[in-house]
């Protein structure tokens, strides 16, 4: 009995599932203040820091040197768990103090 219960349940989600595949959202872009300064590495920065948060969090931090937008690429990888390399990450602190160093 619970058995046929079980496979009803996944007969009559299926259809669903599917129908959920074919939906599209498309989301509006990002305002342009949050638009990055063009610059060596403002793909890498785009790419990396987009993923969880606009770009309007780094364009509105005060400007700093790379010791501090180190600490910024730091604790998003080690607090809030951004998957970004080594390399990336060197690559986007050179960018960021560069871009909006002192
Ligand atoms: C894994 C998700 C994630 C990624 C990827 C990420 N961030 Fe964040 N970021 C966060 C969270 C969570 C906060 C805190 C949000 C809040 O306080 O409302 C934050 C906040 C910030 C802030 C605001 C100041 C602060 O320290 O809270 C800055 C600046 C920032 N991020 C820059 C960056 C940069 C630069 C990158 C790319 C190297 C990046 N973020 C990538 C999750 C992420």
């Amino acid at each position: 009995m619970r058995r046929t219960l079980v496979l009803a349940a996944l007969v009559t989600a299926l259809p669903l599932t599917a129908a959920a595949q074919t939906k599209a959202i498309t989301l509006p872009p990002d305002h342009a203040y949050g638009d990055l300064t063009p610059g060596p590495g403002v793909e890498v920065a785009q790419r990396a820091c987009r993923s969880c948060h606009s770009t309007d969090y780094i364009v509105m931090q005060p400007r700093g040197d790379a010791k501090q937008w180190e600490a910024v690429v730091t604790k998003m990888i080690k607090v809030f768990g951004a998957s970004i390399s080594d390399e990336d990450a060197k690559a986007i602190v050179r960018y960021l103090s560069t871009a909006y160093g002192k």
